[in-house]
């Protein structure tokens, strides 16, 4: 072995470098905290070729002095924190002076920043040597500069993925930036063009313009609660909002993204009542920590954090989940009323059923908020012509007497001396899927295509289903190294972006398979539910095309109806 010798400034600074910097979205990541550190009200992000060829950030923060920029590429140079202690009282993003410096060690670096009532100046420094720090002209705030990417470090390079690929990158990274600071304006250019303008605007708006078409934001509902050292804000998904992966479930602490596993699993054990195994929800944590109890300073891009409170806040955090589901336990128009009367009252009534005349009453407030909504708004139920449309079947000279709906689900007929309770979801849900495998596919084209982020695995499914895609009407389309887009759809698909995508990701199997299951969704999305009112003539539409089915099973095979005849109902009572 040769004799140890100290490294030379440089070759360290590099060393130390490549671990604040890996790629493009890590100089994103860096000059974002710094600006919102500044107290910018308005930052700007303009990322070229990837990030490898320049990243620009204006804000309009505090802005530095000459002395400032004279020192803020140097290592160890900051104004975050003087002692050890501050940590324990830290509220900014950064604190180890490490990153300016770090950034000017693999990049041509340039800083314009002028403080209020300073002049402007310009400070250049390439691959960590200093080169000018010169009067130049400039407003309140900083304009960083970083170009050719690792020119200093050419290994590095080596290393990059495709301009899109990084790109992406870098705007997950602004976004994961921008969204727990919904009081500040961020704007974010790809190769000069703006691709993407958050205003200032409430927490839950931020997350829902960071994520447009990608979820069904109106079912996205903000809650919070607070606990001994910190305070827990939450943008979460009703139960209806889910996905096979974990993609939108993001924890931010003291406005950090951070990668807690414990946090992701409370909120998997707060939905995993209402969302069946393999599905996840969509939610956002946002932990405010007393910063005396947490340190931050365990990690070099600050991804991880050590709590001491890590157990209460977990907890509260279930619970905090808990009590935003329990609100979707009952369904809005149940009545808590036994079921009994309300067959009577059906039965024995001459007027249709109307069901504004079965208000339910209950004294909570969310659930009256809802209730009015619901009066303002009624239900779309389906129209007779609608159901006359799909059902294909309009007997007038029926062999049955039809009795009401109970229950919010079945419908009561009597029939030969029988009683036939049917599922109307299950029954509609037939109807449908009979209807979809029955007819041509007529695909539609786009006039906005669905484009999707893909991992490598997406790549390999979908790579492998494009032909069967195709035959069912869906047109899929390679974007770049990271991204798909669809281009086309049946003209019969009703289901949202987001289900559409969740979909393509997730169906494996032979093309049999994958065409029954799509059928399978859309029929069942597309099919009255439980809950929805039904008005008589399109029920009779419905159970006509009930008595008329082959099988009278849903395509997941259930039964969708239960019969009884007369003499079964004697023998229940005694009477024989
Ligand atoms: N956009 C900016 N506006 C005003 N001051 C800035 C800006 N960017 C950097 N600075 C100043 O330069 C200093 C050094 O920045 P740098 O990012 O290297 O370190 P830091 O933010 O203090 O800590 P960390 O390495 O954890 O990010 C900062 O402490 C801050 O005073
Ligand atoms: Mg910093």
């Amino acid at each position: 072995m040769k004799p140890v010798k100290k490294l030379n400034d440089l070759v360290a600074k590099k060393i130390a470098a490549g671990e604040v910097i890996d790629r493009p979205y890590s100089v994103v990541r860096e000059l974002l905290d710094n600006s919102i550190d500044a107290g910018s009200s308005d930052i700007s992000i303009y990322v070229e070729n990837g990030g490898v060829t320049n990243i620009r950030v204006v804000d309009n923060g505090s802005g530095m002095s000459r002395e400032d920029l004279s020192l803020c590429y140097l290592p160890h140079a900051t104004s975050k924190i003087e002692t050890e202690d501050d940590l324990l009282s830290l509220k900014s993003l950064g604190f180890r002076g490490e990153a300016l410096s770090s950034i000017s060690t693999c990049t041509k670096l340039s800083i314009v920043s002028k403080k209020q009532g300073e002049e402007a100046y310009k400070l250049i420094v390439h691959g960590g040597e200093f080169l000018s720090l010169n009067e130049f002209r400039g407003s309140v705030g900083s304009i960083i500069n970083a170009s050719d990417l690792f020119y200093s470090i050419p290994a590095r390079r080596k290393f990059l993925k495709k301009a899109s690929a990084e790109t992406t990158l870098c705007k997950n990274t602004f976004l994961e930036k921008a969204i727990p600071f919904p009081n500040i304006n961020f704007k974010f250019y790809k190769d000069d063009k703006l691709e993407l303008f958050l205003p200032k605007s409430t927490l839950k708006e931020r997350v829902i313009n960071s994520f447009k078409n990608k979820f069904n934001s109106s079912l996205l509902e903000e809650v919070s609660c607070e606990g001994e050292g910190f305070k827990i804000q939450a943008v979460l998904g009703r139960p209806e909002l889910h996905r096979k992966d974990r993609k939108y479930m993001h924890v931010y602490t003291n406005k950090r993204r951070i990668t807690e596993f414990a946090f992701i699993q409370a909120l998997q054990y707060g939905y995993n009542e209402v969302l069946p195994g393999g599905n996840y929800p969509i939610a956002f944590i946002f932990i405010d920590v007393d910063p005396s109890l947490i340190d931050f300073n365990i990690h070099p891009a600050k991804k991880e954090a050590k709590f001491n409170n890590l157990q209460t806040i977990h907890h509260r955090l279930v619970e905090l989940v808990k009590s935003f589901l329990s609100q979707y336990h009952y369904n809005m128009l149940t009545s808590h009323k036994s079921s009994a009367p309300i067959v009577k009252e059906l039965i024995d009534s001459k007027r249709d059923y109307n069901y504004t005349k079965n208000i339910p009453v209950k004294n909570d407030v969310v659930y009256k908020e809802k209730f009015d909504s619901f009066l303002e708004n009624p239900p779309t139920f389906k129209s007779h012509q609608e159901l006359r449309d799909e059902v294909t079947n309009n007997n007038n000279s029926r062999s049955y007497k039809y009795l009401g709906q109970i229950m919010d689900v079945f419908l009561l007929v009597e029939r030969d001396n029988t009683l036939y309770v049917i599922d109307q979801h299950a029954t509609h849900e037939r109807i449908l899927y009979n209807k979809l495998t029955s007819q041509k596919v007529n695909s539609q084209d786009l006039l906005l295509p669905i484009e999707f982020e893909v991992t490598n695995e997406d790549i390999n499914l979908i790579e492998k289903n494009l032909d069967t895609y195709l035959e069912l009407g869906i047109k899929v389309a390679k974007l770049d190294d990271d991204t798909y887009k669809i281009t086309a759809l049946p003209s019969f698909c009703k289901l949202l972006d987001s289900e559409i995508i969740d979909f393509i990701k997730s169906k494996k199997g032979a093309k049999a398979d994958i065409q029954r299951d799509l059928y399978d969704t859309l029929a069942c999305r597309s099919a009255i539910k439980e809950g929805d009112p039904i008005d008589p003539v399109a029920a009779r539409e419905l159970i006509d095309a009930a008595f008329q089915l082959d099988q009278a099973r849903c395509p997941h095979g259930r039964p969708i109806w239960f019969e009884l005849t007369k003499k079964e109902l004697y023998e229940l009572v005694g009477r024989i």
